[in-house]
């Protein structure tokens, strides 16, 4: 470590650069691929209050992503907050990933880090068994707004039962759907643009959404996938009927997709632009140390959590200190990283690091869900993002979008969604069926989407392809993460294990099969200009889709469940439902791997309600 005069020397700097942006908020150009397009951002980047001791809060927030953000910003409307965020603002480096349409450039899965994004922490997984040994990057970000910042911004909330499980496992009637629920309203600045004809949204499921809202903007955009229409023709004529919406508790049946992007200027919003501006705007006190990674909690000798030693970039060290609690939100693979390196977690990977224990728990890094999924490709006659790749169109569209932010660019493009308990079960064995008996009855085995995935290398046969794609809502399979060393420097080891279990194996086959019998039906031949290209008429025995899926699939990106919230009993358990850590005070984990189990879907919304959540049980001092 620095010596600390030179450290205090360097946190004045910070402190003053922030002060510095603070009062000039930044104009960002933004050029897209063609350079044609000029927005202004105003970055309301964080104020700085003035704390009693300069490095001392109430309350230390570790990582400034999806829940980091929202728990600090509602936090920060009781007490003077600081968040340590490793990244920066993504605006400034990142800057196409304010176009919804341009997430698809920050999901690969290729080690070649050349396709990774600019504000990629550069992850790679161990070397997976199920799938020849083969390693993978997986994309987390680095940046204020975490995984917020360049995910699909799709946006639905589980199954009431899969609550009411949670619930359970936790014995706390908190987390049942009905008095959950309110949690995820709170958050959300909800609309319904006007939409093409044959694409308009029902009324939305009651008590869904409110008006008073939150400061997420949450919304159906005026584009549909031309596609997405045909979607809901085919499943319906296969016995998948439409629904209102995905967000009132009940996921069986299929419906457009509302994401998480500002329907009025088409840009994306992150927990940066949405809960940080917010708490900024309404001149609460937040400070936030961009560029500074946590390296390490210390704790007190009544192992209470009394400070984090950060280094800012540059690579001083010094330390932030908090009077009430720190709050870990560094994601499902950095928290219980972060947790082991500070000494909890499974006591014999701490001694081989030579980390002091203060907690052992054995639960830390273990019980990792995640969601897989594999894309279908047909030939279509109607816009997809295909288009984009011929020069001429993009130019047209980039130019369309910043005159109106309306087109295929302020869409993910991923907008039909569908779910169901798989319905032919001819094809599972016994212990399959034993294993998704754990599963309740609402909780969807599969979920179906419908949009179009990042195709350059199709042949140029046809114009338009559209991609179905099947996904895992019920998995079975558990990763696991541990450490490499005792520093934060270094990357944690991920193992996803994906296709760990036969379960999942028959269940991806049986859902490519499903997805077959939807483009099978009379409704949906009209859109279709030639059969199937993947995986292709030829590839049918269970064998070659199996094969198809492993050798294609990618993850959902939904990692979560590493620092599981579960009873005093539970060996496993690592938080308590209050999510503060077993074996200390001062310190609670909230982000995606306190969760106990992975609701079905796409988790941002459980995210964003837990942190609402845990803020409110902290402000009624619980
Ligand atoms: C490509 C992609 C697409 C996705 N699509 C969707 C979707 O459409 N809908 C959906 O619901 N979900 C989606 N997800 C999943 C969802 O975005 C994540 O589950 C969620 O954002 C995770 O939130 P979090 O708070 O747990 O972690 P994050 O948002 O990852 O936040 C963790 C933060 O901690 C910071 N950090 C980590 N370690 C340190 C340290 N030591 N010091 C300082 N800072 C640190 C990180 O930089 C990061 O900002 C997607 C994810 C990805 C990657
Ligand atoms: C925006 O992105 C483009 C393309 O990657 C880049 O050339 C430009 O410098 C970026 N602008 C800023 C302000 O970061
Ligand atoms: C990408 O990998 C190359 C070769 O390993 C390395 O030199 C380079 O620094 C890496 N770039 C990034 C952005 O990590
Ligand atoms: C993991 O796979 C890589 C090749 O992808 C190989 O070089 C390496 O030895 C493997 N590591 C282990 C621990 O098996
Ligand atoms: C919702 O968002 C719109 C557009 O940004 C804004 O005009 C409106 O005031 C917001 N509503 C609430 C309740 O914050
Ligand atoms: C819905 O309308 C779009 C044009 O807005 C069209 O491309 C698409 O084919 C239509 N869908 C159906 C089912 O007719
Ligand atoms: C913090 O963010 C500001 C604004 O983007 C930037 O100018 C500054 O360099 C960042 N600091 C660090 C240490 O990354
Ligand atoms: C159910 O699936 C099996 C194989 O998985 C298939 O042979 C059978 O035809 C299917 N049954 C129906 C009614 O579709
Ligand atoms: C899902 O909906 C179908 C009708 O579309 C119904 O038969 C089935 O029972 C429903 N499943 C659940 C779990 O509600
Ligand atoms: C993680 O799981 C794998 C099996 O998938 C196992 O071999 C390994 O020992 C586990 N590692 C830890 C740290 O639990």
């Amino acid at each position: 470590m620095v010596s600390r005069t030179i450290c205090n020397a360097l946190l004045a700097t910070t402190f003053v650069g922030i002060q510095a942006v603070t009062a000039s908020p930044l104009s960002v150009e933004v050029d897209l691929d063609l350079g044609l397009l000029e927005i202004d951002v105003a970055l309301n980047i964080a104020t700085i209050g003035t704390p009693d001791v300069p490095g001392e809060y109430d309350y230390v927030v570790v990582g400034g992503g999806t829940a980091g953000l929202a728990i600090a910003a509602r936090l920060s409307e009781s007490f003077n907050v600081a968040v340590i965020e490793a990244g920066t603002y993504y605006e400034t480096v990142n800057n196409q990933s304010t176009v919804p349409e341009y997430f698809e450039k920050f999901i690969s899965m290729k080690l070649d880090n050349s396709t990774w994004a600019p504000t990629d922490w550069g992850f790679t997984t161990t070397n997976q068994t199920a799938l020849g040994g083969q390693e993978y990057h997986y994309s987390r970000a680095k940046t204020l707004g975490g995984c917020s910042a360049y995910n699909a911004m799709l946006y639905q909330r589980g199954s009431a039962g899969s609550y009411d499980k949670w619930a359970d496992i936790l014995d706390d009637e908190d987390y049942k759907w009905d008095n959950f629920e309110p949690y995820f309203a709170k958050s959300v600045n909800f609309s319904i643009q006007a939409r093409p004809d044959n694409s308009t949204i029902p009324a939305q499921e009651e008590g869904a959404f409110i008006e008073s809202g939150g400061p997420l903007h949450v919304a159906y955009p005026e584009y549909a996938t031309p596609f997405g229409s045909w979607t809901k023709l085919a499943m319906a004529e296969a016995g998948l009927e439409e629904q209102p919406g995905f967000s009132g508790g009940v996921l069986n049946g299929s419906q457009f997709c509302p994401q998480t992007a500002n329907p009025y200027t088409g840009e994306r919003d992150s927990s940066q632009t949405s809960f940080l501006n917010a708490a900024v705007e309404a001149g609460q006190t937040i400070t936030v140390y961009n560029g500074t990674l946590a390296q390490k909690i210390n704790f007190n000798s009544d192992k209470k959590a009394t400070s984090v030693t950060v280094s800012t970039s540059g690579g001083c060290s010094y330390e932030i200190s908090a009077k009430q609690e720190i709050i870990v939100s560094a994601g499902a693979f950095q928290s219980p990283q972060l947790l082991m390196v500070s000494g909890v977690g499974p006591a014999a990977t701490l001694e081989e690091f030579d980390i002091d224990v203060v907690s052992d728990l054995a639960g830390v890094g273990q019980n990792m869900w995640d969601h897989i999924f594999y894309g279908m490709v047909w030939p279509v006659a109607m816009e997809t993002r295909q288009r984009l790749l011929e020069p001429a169109y993009l130019e047209e569209a980039v130019e369309s979008y910043h005159e109106s932010p309306t087109n295929i660019l302020s869409s993910n493009v991923f907008d039909y969604l569908a779910w169901e308990k798989l319905v032919n079960r001819t094809g599972l064995s016994a212990a399959s069926e034993a294993d998704l008996a754990y599963f309740p009855a609402d909780w969807p085995e599969l979920e179906f989407i419908s949009g179009s995935l990042d195709n350059a290398a199709l042949p140029s046969t046809y114009r338009d392809y559209t991609t179905m794609i099947p996904a895992l809502a019920a998995p079975t399979s558990r990763g696991n993460i541990t450490i490499s060393s005792a520093s934060m420097e270094d990357q944690p080891l991920i193992n996803p294990n994906w296709f760990g279990t036969e379960t999942d194996r028959e269940m991806a086959v049986a859902s490519l099969k499903r997805v077959r019998e939807f483009m099978a039906t009379q409704a949906v031949q009209g859109a279709l200009l030639g059969p199937e290209i993947a995986p292709g008429v030829d590839v049918q025995s269970d064998e070659d889709i199996l094969a198809f899926i492993t050798g294609s699939f990618s993850t959902v990106f939904h990692a979560a469940c590493t620092c599981a919230m579960g009873l005093s009993s539970d060996p496993m358990a690592v938080l308590d439902s209050k999510a503060r850590v077993y074996g200390v005070s001062g310190l609670r984990v909230v982000d995606s791997s306190s969760f106990p189990i992975l609701p079905p879907g796409h988790p941002m919304s459980t995210i964003y309600a837990l942190a609402e959540k845990i803020a409110d049980d902290i402000k009624n001092g619980n």
